[in-house]
């Protein structure tokens, strides 16, 4: 008897184009001789058919690529519990508290887990009440949506004027907080996270090298020119990276897969953020870092299931 599948992709988040690519991109994965695959697309508008898709179909299983707001923040995760129906990956807990960057910031601040200095503004807050705070921060600062993803709506700020605007246009665009960050002009590093059974497995650091500024939404996705590759930091440095993300996969309560990203400056490793609903596409961390390592990402994924199962 093959295994009913239930892909759930597209959703209401700005990363809705991306989830749809990465649904197209598992598919080529999964053998239709094991799965019986059904993807239901996650309409843009609230509205709950899918839901009912999803019921009648009664999977076995769900791989939910919601990225992004309620697929990525728990709530999916919630409801697939409360319906009884497994799925892999990442569960109410890590969802919810990863997707918030400044609470996911200060429960590790709490655990002694490096994380660059910010100043987060509620979309209510009157920005200039924060001024000071900001500057005290020094130029260039990183200025973020609260609960964003795919480096939509992030920018770089060099002066107090430039934060103001963009944070005005975080809170219009995305009804979101905002969190600005210094700017920490190091090298970027990522690494993915495997649960088998109990233990965590570390995949092997990648250094990315975008083209431009930072590891933008352009970069990532549309011309997806930034170099990943095996880092070549000095192994001391890769132990540290992987004692954080693993404690940080440990702390959120993380299960089957994500991916930890960090920004390494002078010896020193500060904590980015968490991805809990890992992208698919040809372009994501997960599918550069199993094929660079010769994995087969069929395997992967029918582990990934079985331990569900
Ligand atoms: N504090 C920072 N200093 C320098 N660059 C940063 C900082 N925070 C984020 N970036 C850059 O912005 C990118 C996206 O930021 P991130 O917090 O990971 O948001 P997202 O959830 O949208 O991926 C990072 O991959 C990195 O290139
Ligand atoms: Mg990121």
């Amino acid at each position: 008897m093959k295994i009913k599948l239930a892909i759930l992709a597209g959703g209401a988040s700005f990363e809705r184009e991306i989830s749809l690519r990465s649904s197209e991109e598992i598919i080529k994965y999964l053998d239709i001789k094991k799965y019986d695959i059904n993807t239901i697309i996650v309409p843009k508008e609230k509205n709950t058919s899918w839901v009912k898709e999803l019921i009648d179909f009664s999977p076995d299983l769900v791989i939910n690529l919601l990225h992004g707001g309620d697929g990525e923040n728990g709530s999916v995760s919630g409801l697939l519990n409360c319906l009884n129906i497994p799925s892999i990956g990442n569960g109410v807990l890590s969802g919810a508290v990863c997707m918030n960057k400044n609470i996911c910031k200060a429960v590790l601040k709490n655990s002694g887990v490096p994380v660059c200095e910010d100043v987060f503004i509620k979309k209510d807050d009157c920005i200039t009440d924060f001024e000071e705070k900001i500057k005290g921060l020094g130029f260039p600062v990183i200025v973020k949506p609260n609960n964003g993803g795919g480096s939509i709506g992030i920018s770089v700020a060099e002066n107090i004027d430039d934060v103001k605007s963009l944070a005005e246009s975080i809170i219009k665009n995305y009804n979101d907080d905002v969190l600005i960050e210094k700017f920490i002009d190091g090298k970027e590093v990522t690494i993915v996270l495997i649960q088998k059974n109990n233990n965590i497995e570390v995949m092997p650091v990648l250094d990315i090298s975008p083209k431009g500024g930072f590891y933008d939404y352009n970069s990532k996705y549309v011309d997806a020119t930034a170099k990943i590759e095996f880092s070549t930091l000095p192994l001391f440095i890769r132990k540290m990276i992987e004692d954080i993300a693993k404690k940080v996969f440990k702390i959120f309560e993380c299960e089957g897969f994500c991916y930890v990203d960090l920004i390494v400056k002078e010896e020193q490793v500060y904590f980015i953020e968490v991805n809990t609903i890992p992208g698919f596409t040809k372009h994501s961390i997960i599918i550069k870092t199993l094929k660079a390592l010769n994995m087969d990402i069929g395997n992967f994924l029918d582990e990934l299931i079985q331990n569900e199962l």
